[in-house]
């Protein structure tokens, strides 16, 4: 394309500002810049910004309290009220995974900003006695998974990763790097979202520097697409994919591909499924799965009034309690119809941000206040198509423990929390299997935790190791011994054993204390 035609395609699009800086750019960063303008459909972009903005003032205007009921009991599976039904559908999971039936996509396309590292979520080391990176303990859970799900013959999970156009090269390159943890080079594929540009809030896209639009990735529902476009879909079939399990990078107590959540979702003949955890607290900022006007979707906590959020069922339990922790099940059927067909109608939300831009004087200006906003598409807006939807409640401190802050932040959700928490599910693992703790005394220590909340017989594991009050033994298991706590009481039962502790493939070792 010329730069005449260029300048009118912009012209058109209102989008003329853009080349306001064009005498100042090096030939370099012209020719960069002109591809970088030729890939952009202006005409979609101006139309998502203009849908997303109608969609985000409509649902402002709307309250969605009205419409809302809870998820009923016969679509709910829970590891805690179905505890003789859990043995089956491990059983049922197994089997397909055993017949490589069974893939798991990572959505690992996020930028991190929380978190404020500038490299991939999933390379960050929580600092665990390992030092094993998010993406290494994902990547042996897989493996675990796939030795005991294998009894004549192997089988294979393939592992879908998606990055974004900033995380694609790095993310590869550390796989690579690290021989793939083991796993085999050709069962992880790696694929590529979209990136949309950041716009003002009159829909002028915003400049980050003279040459360059300021970019980000289109949400993680910018699966459905990137799917569709990279023909990941008809990678799938081509391997006999039937069923796949979605999740977050974030969440250090992933149960990748979850034999138990998989065989639930297969025996109720779900063509959808949604993992959650109990939301105890009214106030707590997380969405919650429900049915709205019939069909099922995420709303978010700041979608609805207090009066709602706290709303109780007979039980006692809050009504609005299945917390979303992007942590899905799909069919390849659901999934091939959602990208050929409905991924046109997800609307993108919009994220109000403060977007460092280029002023008309050409100076890079940091807002200390939202000046514009990113456009997102989300993973679980899809559930409105599903034909049978089903939810699956489990533990918060067995499974979900995510990475969003850094440890400087706000003491949630941070590497500290996410150490903390898997090494207290390894601790009760131990326990479980009928090992004992010691101290440097040879003294027992306490199953249970000090320092509940007064008065509680059950303490508040996750409060405590949010305040730092509580701190776990220091025990790590690698998953390549043990997937979900299984196969431990050889190693450890009648067994006193001594913090800090960490059980491989090598064995049982008691390390020096401070020396990990
Ligand atoms: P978050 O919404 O927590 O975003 O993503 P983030 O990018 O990791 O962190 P912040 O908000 O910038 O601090 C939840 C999950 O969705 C993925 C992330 O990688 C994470 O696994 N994600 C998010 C994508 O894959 N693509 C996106 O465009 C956004």
């Amino acid at each position: 394309m010329d730069t005449g035609k260029l300048v009118k395609k912009l012209e058109e699009a209102g989008q003329s500002h853009l080349l306001q800086f064009w005498d100042d750019l090096s030939p370099e960063e012209q020719a960069e810049m002109i591809s970088d303008l030729e890939s952009m459909d202006f005409n979609e972009i101006n139309g998502f910004f203009k849908n997303a903005m109608e969609v985000s003032s409509h649902s402002k205007q709307e309250s969605v309290d009205s419409r809302m009921e809870p998820v009923p009991r016969e679509v709910l599976g829970s590891v805690t009220r179905d505890r003789e039904l859990l043995k089956g559908w491990e059983k049922e999971g197994l089997l397909h995974i055993s017949q490589s039936k069974v893939a798991v996509l990572l959505l690992a396309g996020g930028q991190g900003t929380r978190l404020g590292v500038s490299y991939p979520k999933g390379m960050y080391d929580v600092g665990l006695p390992s030092h094993k990176t998010l993406f290494q303990i994902q990547a042996e859970r897989i493996l675990k998974l796939e030795q005991l799900a294998a009894q004549q013959r192997t089988c294979c999970i393939p592992w879908y990763i998606m990055t974004s156009g900033r995380t694609m090269e790095s993310t590869k390159e550390f796989f690579s790097q690290h021989n793939y943890f083991g796993l085999s080079k050709e069962n992880v594929i790696f694929f590529q979202q979209g990136m949309l540009p950041a716009m003002d809030y009159n829909g002028k896209i915003i400049l980050e520097s003279k040459g360059k639009l300021a970019m980000a990735p289109d949400g993680n529902g910018g699966l459905y697409r990137a799917l569709g476009n990279q023909k990941i879909v008809e990678d799938m079939e081509q391997r006999g994919i039937a069923y796949l399990h979605v999740y977050c990078v974030d969440n250090i107590l992933v149960k990748v591909a979850d034999p138990t959540f998989i065989g639930f979702c297969v025996q109720k003949g779900a063509d959808c499924g949604a993992k959650v955890v109990e939301k105890t607290n009214p106030t707590e900022a997380v969405g919650v799965v429900c049915k709205v006007d019939g069909r099922y979707q995420v709303v978010e906590y700041s979608e609805i009034t207090l009066a709602t959020a706290e709303k109780r069922s007979a039980d006692g339990r809050l009504m609005f309690n299945a917390g979303n922790v992007a942590n899905h099940f799909f069919t390849l059927t659901f999934l091939k119809d959602v990208v050929n067909i409905y991924e046109p109608q997800l609307q993108h939300h919009v994220a109000q941000k403060k977007i460092p831009f280029v002023n008309t004087q050409g100076q890079l200006i940091k807002p200390d206040k939202p000046n514009g906003i990113k456009m997102e598409k989300f993973v679980f807006d899809i559930f409105q198509f599903a034909k049978k939807f089903v939810v699956y409640e489990v533990l918060r401190e067995d499974e979900f423990s995510p990475l969003k802050n850094a440890d400087s932040q706000d003491g949630k959700d941070n590497p500290t929390t996410a150490r903390h928490a898997l090494m207290s599910l390894h601790h009760r693992w131990v326990l479980n299997a009928g090992g004992h703790f010691v101290d440097e005394n040879g003294t027992r220590v306490p199953a249970i935790p000090r320092n509940g909340p007064a008065g509680s017989v059950t303490p508040d594991v996750n409060q405590n190791l949010k305040d730092g009050t509580d701190l776990p033994i220091k025990c790590e298991i690698s998953p390549l011994v043990s997937y979900g706590g299984e196969g431990l009481e050889k190693l450890v039962q009648d067994r006193e054993l001594r913090p800090n502790l960490i059980i491989d493939l090598r064995g049982v070792h008691e390390l020096v204390k401070n020396g990990i």
